[in-house]
């Protein structure tokens, strides 16, 4: 046995030490940091690989605002793919295999296939496969004879460019003709994307948005640590996945370590994030492993009962001080996961030297989260839960056809605990606050980037006075 010396703190432990600032507006500071090594975010943030957080909806609204979302692993592994699909067709600048139909085809045939895509222009490809009409969803809207053919109802001619066409010449195509949508033909004749005003109109809405380079939202993918979930990797690679988390709650262990040289040998191109640990050496190791990030948190999350259960972990502050300090030389980022309350967390977390966040309980409450609204009370709540949880773990079992048995139920340690979060409207809103704050952080410490905000933040420990001062006090909150 031995006992460490030193205090171990959290985020409530610290404040930022105010200093000299010459920063004019501070919403304009760059708040640009590396995920992995190969994936730069333009906001920090993360949302957390739990099921009751990130599926589709949440990573495409993560990767529009400039972070990235985790799709988790508790669906099977095709589901996971499509998840990802989903993510990737969601917008690029053109679509490469848009949806076509022949010159065969009626207008019913049309209408099912627009219900069941939700596309609005169906591309109209004659018996040699070459670009014959288009059909939108306007022309469908007031036609009510399915049985007529399409060749009746398409536009036949059709404005068209090439697929090397640059994001600015499609838009003037697109003015110039008035029209919303520009198929891309090869020299052959043979169509090779499309361009859609919408997917433009995308681009201009949300200008840090993380993007692949084919104009695709990123998008990571939660993966465990059997050898049976290196299929899962291999489908999730070939859906697009970015980077791969092995999501395992003590990544400290051979189990993550073999999954992630595992990986490392079949992908060697992969972005992998390995975790989550809580040392420095826990670091190295998955360093010399060969991950591209750290995870850093063990039993910090809103939900997490670890520490209670278990007995184990580090304090969030000290743990993420402690594992940077063994990943910076190697140029690793560091991605501190859980306890991320308010604003000023996330600044605290980012100044102790995590380039990012992730953030579970917090984007719960929000409507991309999966799960439903729920009132109480009068007010509006969504569910978070642990995912080492009992109900998570009844949930998963029952997916995978496998009811627990009651005294399965009772055997069952868990490590995570059921709640409701606050409803918090749309995801942009939670992101917006959080990033205003980490921005003002920045300026309180004369911060323009968050390399300087590293560079000069200065910590101060405070009582339990000093943090009954820094919230409301001796008021009555209204709302
Ligand atoms: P927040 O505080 O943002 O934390 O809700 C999210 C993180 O919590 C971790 N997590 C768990 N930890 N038992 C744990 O000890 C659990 O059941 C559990 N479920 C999630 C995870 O790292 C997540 O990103």
């Amino acid at each position: 046995m031995k006992i460490l010396e030193n205090t171990a703190l959290t985020y409530d432990d610290v404040l930022l030490v105010p200093q000299y600032s010459n920063v004019d507006s501070r919403r304009t500071l760059s708040t640009q940091a590396k995920l992995t090594k190969e994936i730069t975010l333009q906001i920090p943030i993360v949302s957390a690989n739990m099921d009751v957080v990130t599926e589709s909806e949440m990573a495409i609204a993560m990767a529009r605002e400039g972070g990235m979302g985790i799709i988790h692993r508790f669906l099977s592994i095709d589901e996971q793919a499509r998840q990802i699909e989903r993510v990737k067709k969601a917008e690029s600048f053109m679509v490469e295999d848009p949806i076509s139909m022949t010159t065969m085809h009626t207008v019913g045939d049309i209408k099912k296939i627009v219900a069941e895509t939700g596309s609005g222009g169906i591309l109209i490809l004659d018996e040699a496969e070459k670009l014959a009409g288009i059909v939108t969803t306007r022309d469908l809207l007031f036609e009510h004879d399915d049985q007529k053919p399409i060749t009746e109802l398409m536009a036949k001619k059709v404005v068209t460019a090439s697929p090397n066409i640059s994001l600015s010449e499609a838009e003037n195509l697109l003015h110039q003709n008035r029209i919303e949508k520009l198929p891309l033909v090869n020299s052959e004749g043979r169509v090779a994307g499309l361009v859609t005003l919408k997917d433009i109109m995308k681009i201009t809405q949300y200008p840090k948005a993380t993007k692949d380079s084919r104009g695709r939202l990123m998008v990571g993918a939660a993966v465990g640590v059997r050898d049976k979930e290196m299929r899962r990797v291999e489908a999730a690679l070939q859906a697009g996945a970015d980077c791969i988390v092995v999501d395992i709650a003590h990544g400290d262990s051979h189990l993550e370590i073999e999954m992630v040289q595992n990986i490392r040998r079949h992908f060697p191109k992969a972005q992998i994030i390995g975790g989550n640990v809580a040392t420095a050496d826990g670091t190295k190791r998955l360093i010399d492993a060969g991950v591209d990030a750290v995870k850093v948190g063990v039993g910090p999350g809103s939900i997490c009962i670890t520490r209670l259960v278990a007995g184990s972990g580090v304090p969030q502050l000290s743990a993420v001080i402690e594992c940077v300090a063994a990943a910076d030389s190697a140029n690793v980022p560091v991605i501190a996961d859980g306890g991320i309350r308010h604003p000023g967390d996330l600044a605290k977390a980012i100044a102790a030297g995590a380039q990012t966040a992730m953030i579970g309980s917090l984007l719960a409450g929000t409507d991309e989260s999966p799960g439903m609204i729920m009132t109480r009370k009068g007010h509006k709540y969504k569910a978070s839960r642990g995912m080492a949880s009992r109900e998570a773990a009844i949930d998963r079992n029952r997916k995978e056809g496998n009811d627990l048995t009651q005294e399965e139920i009772d055997e069952y340690v868990a490590e995570g605990v059921e709640a409701a979060v606050p409803y918090r409207g749309k995801a942009r809103e939670v992101l917006t606050q959080l990033i205003g704050g980490l921005q003002s952080g920045m300026s309180y410490s004369g911060a323009h980037s968050l390399k300087e905000f590293q560079e000069q933040a200065i910590f101060v420990r405070m009582t339990g006075a000093g943090l009954r001062e820094s919230g409301p006090h001796d008021v009555e909150t209204l709302g």
